[in-house]
């Protein structure tokens, strides 16, 4: 099939590059010419494993393009999917503006019959809107479909080779079935439905990975104040079925670019029909609070923090990714700088991209992990990244000017510690000092 994938970010690029490894005739195509040359040129805009090797060879097998040219893509495609991005606008309702300007634009480049399909996460109405504002703009006859994305970061590639499912909604027979040919190579379980409901899926299923995410953090709380272990506990639960044992890590909270954005625009979707959300509201406060546990942490083992020199290790809001929207190290060396700590950060690759946004003359980027921890009173580890988790605690202990280690991602084992000097704080589980399980708190009834 002739498709054209109008918006090359995450979700567009990524599905533009894997419709044509299936064997189709993709043109991506985007505003910014920067980043067209870039692609024309095989140059990756984002870090995402096995990305760049996959477009090089569907580029040079002619089934992949590129371009700035909306209307030739559209008019050479059956399929135009709108791929476009949806920022959160300051009252937490997503920004609907790339999506209108598309819609206008693929609307005045239409050539005759096109199924037009919505990748783009957005409100539920939103892909009727694209409908109406596409019929403004041309005489030809078109079908919509919602069909949501649910790629993670850093395995992109595979979730979407791989999709648990596929989601496709939409009112019309031909684009109903088209779509399900499109996407039938990659799963057989192809859920069919209205617009309206495919839009909610999206929501509801981030939501509620979401909420998993800040129930098991809460969870954790409670553990470190009844003396239990949070990875025991989630390990148990997940073993019944019902439950399921993904999405029951206890850390620093959730971050990235859909989750905090995707919350918030469901409670206001839920607002705008006068439905307060108040679960999902719980499960962001929860999650924006779950992030100071760092800070508490610290001021336990380092009392007043001013003064103090603290490394941190990581800074994008999961590994194997680039990404550091709304990473939650953000606030945290925030709070950091504000207390009149000196921070030493170190991310294998998301670095540059978060000292651009966050440029403090308290904050000192270090080129290695070494280098950030050597000679810090603490070192806070905000991302799971294997270069940490491969790092000796022998050679740590040894550059740390105090041996703390508070561990936002629950990356070291009682065991591995058990031996070494470290005081140690995570998430959700006993203490350690000097590598001893601190004495489990006196519970009172
Ligand atoms: C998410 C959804 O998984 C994906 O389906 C959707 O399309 C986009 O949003 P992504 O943002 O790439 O994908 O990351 P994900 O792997 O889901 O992690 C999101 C955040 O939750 C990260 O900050 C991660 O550290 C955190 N997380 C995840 C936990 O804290 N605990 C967990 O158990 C799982």
């Amino acid at each position: 099939m002739k498709l054209a994938v109008i918006g090359t970010g995450y979700v567009g690029l990524v599905s533009g590059v894997c419709f044509a490894e299936l064997g189709n005739d993709v043109i991506c195509v985007d505003k910014l010419e920067d980043k067209i040359a870039k692609l024309q040129a095989g140059e990756v805009p984002i870090y995402e494993p096995g990305l760049k090797e996959l477009i090089a060879s569907n580029a040079a097998a002619g089934r992949l393009r590129f371009t700035t040219d909306l209307p030739s893509a559209v008019r050479a495609a059956d399929i135009v999917i709108l791929a476009v991005g949806t920022p959160s606008l300051p009252s937490g309702e997503a920004n609907l503006s790339f999506i209108k300007q598309a819609a206008k634009e693929i609307g005045e480049s239409l050539d005759g019959y096109k199924i037009i399909v919505t990748k783009s996460t957005v409100p539920v109405g939103t892909n009727e809107k694209v409908g109406a504002i596409v019929s403004e703009h041309t005489i030809h006859s078109f079908d919509i479909a919602s069909v949501p994305e649910f790629l993670r970061e850093g395995s992109a590639i595979a979730d979407t080779l791989n999709p648990d499912r596929i989601v496709i909604g939409t009112d019309s027979g031909i684009a109903r079935e088209r779509l399900s040919a499109l996407h039938r190579p990659l799963t057989d379980n192809i859920l069919l439905t209205d617009i309206r409901s495919a839009e909610m899926i999206k929501y509801a299923s981030n939501a509620f990975l979401a909420t998993k995410i800040s129930f098991i953090n809460e969870i954790a709380n409670i553990c470190e104040k009844v003396g239990a272990d949070v990875t025991r506990v989630a390990e148990g639960m997940g073993h019944d079925r019902r439950i399921g044992s993904s999405f029951l890590k206890a850390g620093i909270g959730y971050g990235g670019s859909c989750f905090p954005k995707d919350t918030e625009a469901l409670i206001q979707i839920a607002g705008h029909v006068d439905y307060e959300f108040k679960l999902l509201k719980s499960v962001v406060e929860v999650n924006r609070d779950q992030r100071f546990g760092v800070i508490r942490k610290l001021e336990a083992t380092l009392g007043e923090l001013a003064g103090k020199t603290v490394a941190v290790w990581g800074l994008a809001f999961k590994p194997e990714t680039d990404d550091v929207r709304d990473a939650p190290a953000f606030e945290i060396i925030q709070t950091l700088v504000d207390s009149g700590v000196r921070v030493r950060a170190y991310d294998p690759v998301a670095q540059d991209n978060f000292s651009r946004q966050l440029d403090h003359p308290r904050v000192d980027y270090c080129a290695s992990a070494e280098e950030a921890a050597a000679g810090a009173d603490a070192l806070c580890l905000l991302t799971e990244w294997k270069e940490f988790r491969e790092f000796p605690l022998a050679r740590l202990e040894t550059l740390l000017r105090r041996p703390v280690l508070i561990d936002g991602r629950n990356q070291f084992t009682e065991e591995e510690l058990a031996g070494t000097s470290f005081v140690y704080y995570s998430v959700g589980r006993p203490n350690l000092s000097k590598g001893v399980r601190e004495q489990s708190p006196a519970l009172q009834f």
